[in-house]
Formats: C-alpha cells, structure tokens, sequence
C-alpha cells in the first residue's frame, strides 16, 4: 500500500473515494464530516433524519456523486460516541473503511484527516494496513486483486510537516511488521518448521542487514540444553535456536535488551497428547518467537539506538519412541534440574534454556513472549495479555507502551507463595503446577531462569489469535505484542 498526504481543500480531491467520520447522535454535524462542503452535509443530515446514518462503530455509508466534491464518491464511517474516541477506535474505524470498500472493488481512499497529531496519523496508518491483510496465500483465487493500492492522507489545506511524514512513515513500518508477523503465524506447520522459521530469520536479518545465527541439535546439546533438548528429542524434525542480534554503533552499551520468543512450530503435547478438537491451532504456537523476529525487523527500520538480541528456541513438541516420558528429569542449562510431569508443558522448558542462554549473550534486560497457557485464556480471553514480572518498573514501562501503542494488556499477581505448587519430590522444580493459578505458576517457573536480571513475560496464548472476523481485521493470527515492543524499544532512551 502506498501512503502519500494531499493537500489543499477537500473539494478539488480528485479520483480517489474521500472518507470521513462521523460520531454516534449526530453523524452528519460531528467529527471530519464537519470539514465537508454544505451541500454534501445536507445530504448527510437527510440520512440521519431517515435513521440510515447513526455514527455507530463501524458503519460504514457509501454515497455516490456526492454534492460539492470532486471525489466520486463518499464515504461516512461511525467512529462510535464522542467521549469513548481514541486513537485504538481510530485504527479499528479506518480499518473497517479499508475492509468495507477492498470487498467492493476500490483500490484507492482518500482518509480526511481530523488533525496533524502524529499518533492519530500513526494509527491511521496502521489501522488501514492491518484491514487490507488477508490470510489467503494458500487459495488458489487470492484476494490480491482486492487490496487497496493507495493511501492518501487528506489534509485539507497545508502541506504535511516532517512530523506528520514520521508519523506516516512511522505507522507504515509497524502495520507491516505486524502483518509481516501474522503471515508466519497464520502458516501451517508443514510449511513453517524449526528449520523454515530459521530460514526465514535469516532472511529477514540479511534483508535488513544484521547478524543472525542458527544453531541445530548437536550445537543445542553441547551447549547442555537438556530442558529445550527434551522437547526436541522427540520430533523428527531438527530443532533451531534461533539468535538475531541487532547493535548499531550510536546505541549505549547498556541496556542490552534480550527478546525471548516460544518457537513452538506445532505443539501436540508430546507424550501427554493433547485431544483433537482444534489441534490445529497449535501451529500458532512460535507466536512469541514470529513477534521478536517482527520486533527485530521494525526496529531495524526505525533504526532504534539500542542493543538488542532475539533468541528464539524452535522445535515442533511431537509424541514419539524418542519423546521425552511423564517423570522424567531433565538437566536445565543452568544447572537446575526439572521433572517433566507434563510433557504438554513444553513453553516453559525451551523458555527456560533460551532465558540462560540470553543471560550468557549479555543481556541486561528480559522480555519473552509466550503463547504459554490455556489458563491465562480463561482468565483474560482473546482480549488483554497477560503481563508478569517482578521488577515493577520494568512491567510499568512495558504497560505504558501496550496503552501508547494500542494493545490491551493485564498484570496478573506473582507471589512466593505460589512456588509450593510447582516443587518436585525429587528435582529443583516440576514443569507443571496443576490446574490452579496455571498462567501464574507456569510465568513463575519462567522467572526462576531469569534470575535477578530484570525479566518481564507476556502470555499471549489467548490473544495471538481472532476466532471471528472483525470489520476491520480478518480472522486468524493477530501479530500481537509488536505494537508494544517497538514503541518500548523506540522509546527506551527517554
Ligand atoms: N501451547 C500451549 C498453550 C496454549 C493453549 C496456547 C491454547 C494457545 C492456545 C502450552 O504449551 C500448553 O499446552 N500448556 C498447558 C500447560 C499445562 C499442561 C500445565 C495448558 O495450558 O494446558
Ligand atoms: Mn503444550
Ligand atoms: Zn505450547
């Protein structure tokens, strides 16, 4: 998608469908449609009075010829109540724009802009390239004939400012990282293994120019990965540990910011199998790792001034003669011992390893992402991630960017007392806690290898997916967390 500004009045914009918003109660006087020309208005206020036209979240009114325009058409999107506007409801409204005129053959808009703030024109921005992301590659008749080639950010008047330019290019960088993300999640596990994620890390660090290693079996057991190497051992397919560094010379030697992803290509619990309904979602389960590869590339981008190292542990989680057993004892890289009671508790295990191993590479600060419990969907749905840590300036800096950037997150409790559950009869710790406090037990353990080193976890195993269609986003794979990651790692000199 291409995005330029326009400038001059809204009148003379030419060609292009010109798009404005419209607030709940009072559509035709409220919001960028006050910016039109009064004989188009009338025609608003006459749709209003007639109840065609409410302003409710998503709507989206299509008028042909409009009165006083040079556009050939108009169209009228509901921003929803005044009061409850945000720049969240701005990316999800000019997001349903861009779904509701893809589907009816229009490649260009022309979105009038209610403002020169960059986070409004950022949100835009995205919001227009997360709708126009389809998961159809493997259809044999793709929509691409069906995307919108042209953004055109309407000003109204002056010129854009170099601020508004950022801004744009801004938003640009992380809608198609975040797409970038889903289209790796969104693949299927036969065509995105350990080894073809790698191939793609590596891809994507020479296409930005940055170093990136691949490490297989024999290097992940010489370096005595024995948790990761237990989930591994039981696939046919080879593991890949996955490290992509990032350090441009203006940047501080400190921090050195290490990004841990689950790359769990397809999780079908091992030994512990899971059942089959909806097993074929556990392909999504390198979400965490396909969101540090994305962060990577972004901040590559925005040439951010800071260290950063992404290690990422791909392996499928397979039941085989080779699988690791229920009960088994497993020697962490660390050094801690675990007893494995539940084989389909596997994210911990390759985290556990990572997170040392990230430690050794010398990073001074943690974050991982795991798609890592079923329980933190039941206590947050599709809707909030799950934030843990107990650095509390550490989660209040990643908060305050999932609030800037637009993605909901949640804080859930850690506590000592919550260690009972997951100790062993006979190792350091067990991998599984039981079916109370799962998403806590589960980060708790993550924790115990990230040691002192400020650490914080986002389970993202409810939000790294959309099971319906939305008027502004297609079903599947969100790319969530990237958004937050890129504004924490753009922002950390501040
Ligand atoms: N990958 C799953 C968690 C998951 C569940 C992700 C649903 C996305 C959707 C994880 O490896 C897992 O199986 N967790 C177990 C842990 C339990 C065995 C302690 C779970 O949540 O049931
Ligand atoms: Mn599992
Ligand atoms: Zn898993």
């Amino acid at each position: 998608m291409r995005i330029d500004f326009c400038s001059g009045p809204l009148t003379q914009v030419p060609n292009a469908v010109l798009v404005v918003c419209g607030f709940e109660g009072s559509p035709a006087t409220n919001g960028t449609v006050e910016q039109l020309p009064a004989e188009s208005r009338r025609l608003l206020e006459e749709l209003q009075a007639a109840g065609e036209l409410t302003g409710k979240s998503y709507e989206c009114t299509l008028l042909h010829r409009p009165a006083g325009l040079a556009a050939q058409k108009l169209l009228v999107v509901g921003a929803g109540k005044k009061e409850k506007f945000s720049d969240s409801q701005l990316r999800r409204v000019a997001g349903s724009a861009v779904r509701f005129l893809r589907a009816r053959g229009i490649h260009e808009l022309a979105w009038v802009l209610g403002g020169a703030e960059a986070s409004l024109i950022q949100a835009i921005v995205e919001g227009a390239i997360l709708a126009d992301y389809d998961a159809d590659r493997y259809r044999t008749e793709q929509n691409a004939e069906r995307r919108i080639d042209h953004l055109l950010l309407a000003t109204g008047g002056a010129s854009p400012s170099e601020a508004m330019l950022g801004a744009a290019e801004r938003g640009r960088i992380v809608g198609e990282t975040q797409n970038y993300v889903r289209e790796l999640v969104n693949e299927p596990a036969n065509k995105m293994t350990p080894t073809l994620l790698a191939l793609r890390a590596q891809e994507m660090a020479t296409r930005h120019g940055f170093d990136c290693q691949v490490l297989g079996p024999q290097e992940i057991r010489d370096l005595k990965m024995g948790a990761f190497w237990s989930v591994a051992q039981g696939s046919e397919e080879p593991p890949r540990l996955i490290v992509v560094r990032y350090s441009p010379p203006d940047a501080p030697e400190k921090p050195v910011v290490g990004l841990v992803g689950k790359g769990i290509t397809f999780d079908a619990g091992g030994i512990s199998i899971k059942p089959s309904d909806n097993l074929h979602e556990m392909k999504t389960d390198m979400a965490g790792g396909a969101a540090m590869l994305g962060a990577m590339q972004a901040v590559a981008q925005l040439k951010a001034p800071v260290r950063v190292v992404a290690v990422i542990p791909a392996t499928e989680n397979m039941p085989s003669g080779k699988a690791a057993k229920p009960g088994d004892v497993v020697i962490s890289m660390s050094g801690k011992t675990i007893e494995i009671l539940n084989t389909d508790a596997e994210g911990r295990l390759v985290l556990a390893d990572a997170l040392t191993y990230a430690k050794q590479l010398g990073c001074t600060v943690l974050i991982d992402a795991a798609t890592l419990t079923g329980a933190i969907t039941v206590a947050l749905g599709n809707i909030s991630t799950g934030v843990f840590g107990w650095n509390q300036e550490w989660v209040s800096r990643v908060l305050a960017s999932a609030a800037a950037a637009g993605e909901r997150m949640w804080q859930m409790p850690l506590d000592e007392d919550y260690r009972e559950l997951y100790k062993s009869a006979i190792a350091d710790l067990a991998n599984s806690g039981g079916r109370y406090a799962g998403a806590i037990t589960a980060a708790m353990f993550v924790g115990e290898f990230a040691g002192d080193t400020p650490w914080v976890h986002l389970d993202i195993a409810g939000t790294r997916w959309a099971n319906e269609e939305k008027p502004y986003l297609a079903k599947g794979a969100t790319g969530v967390v990237v958004r937050t990651l890129v504004h924490l790692l753009t922002n950390l000199a501040s």
